[in-house]
């Protein structure tokens, strides 16, 4: 899974993307170098449609394959729903849960994204766990309010560096160009590591929290300087490989 070492830079596809779009792995891999690789992890969450695809050509390319969602049962009668079982036995190395897209459409409670996660660990795959505030709650003053029951509600009770990845993706920064201010982002992230730590002790210290929301190329680097910020969720940015490779050359040194 992703070195608590190095910072991790995940491409969540959303619902985009045919068996075209996996030429771009190859227009990647030509400009991925050494020197990334060594300050940093790189993701692709596809849809579940490319999944098998995308692992069968990444199997020996140094990328690392998550899916976007999961079932919180192993399996039975959810027509249409995916296991983290199965995602496993595709070879599958980590699982989004809780992205404030799915908690909105399927009506996803922190209960309800507890219990992928959980689902998630038990098959071996590291569950990515979003949480963020919308545009009302942030104008309510009630960012850290929210998120802070986010985590807590939608964290397993034992959760490691290695099998857990925190995303903090304010919702009102997903897809509209507009970014928190460097000063909100790190007044979040600190509040989240202070939770971590606080549940987790030093674990919690090395547990990888992603920013997500409108990052690209031009504010990649800024937003990975601040302290806590362990990496990137990029939605848009990660559908072409040129845009995908101007944040990972922004990725700082460790
Ligand atoms: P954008 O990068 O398109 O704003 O999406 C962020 C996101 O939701 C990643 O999960």
């Amino acid at each position: 899974m992703a070195s608590p070492e190095k910072y991790l830079i995940a491409g969540n596809w959303k619902m985009n993307g045919t068996l075209a779009s996996l030429s771009m792995i190859d227009e990647l891999m030509k400009g991925v170098s050494s020197r990334d690789l060594q300050r940093q992890d790189i993701m692709l969450c596809p849809p579940f449609t490319l999944l098998s695809r995308l692992i069968d050509k990444t199997a020996t390319l140094p990328f690392l394959i998550g899916a976007q969602d999961c079932h919180m049962q192993e399996k039975g009668a959810h027509t249409g729903d995916i296991s983290a079982a199965m995602l496993r036995d595709l070879g599958t190395d980590a699982v989004i849960v809780g992205h404030s897209e799915r908690r909105a459409d399927h009506g996803e409670t922190n209960e309800i994204v507890q219990a992928k996660a959980e689902s998630a660990h038990a098959h071996d795959l590291t569950a990515i766990i979003c949480i963020g505030e919308t545009l009302d709650q942030r104008e309510a003053g009630q960012t850290l309010a929210v998120v802070s029951d986010q985590l807590t509600g939608s964290m397993p009770a034992l959760c490691t560096a290695a099998n857990t990845v925190i995303a903090y993706e304010p919702v009102w920064a997903i897809g509209t160009g507009k970014v928190p201010s460097n000063d909100d982002i790190a007044l979040v992230h600190q509040n989240l590591r202070e939770i971590l730590t606080s549940r987790l002790g030093e674990e919690g210290e090395r547990i990888h929290l992603l920013y997500g929301g409108s990052v690209k190329g031009s504010n990649a680097a800024d937003i990975l300087s601040i302290e806590h910020v362990n990496g990137a969720l990029v939605g848009g940015a990660s559908l072409t490989a040129k845009d995908f490779l101007a944040i990972i050359k922004s990725v700082p040194e460790l």
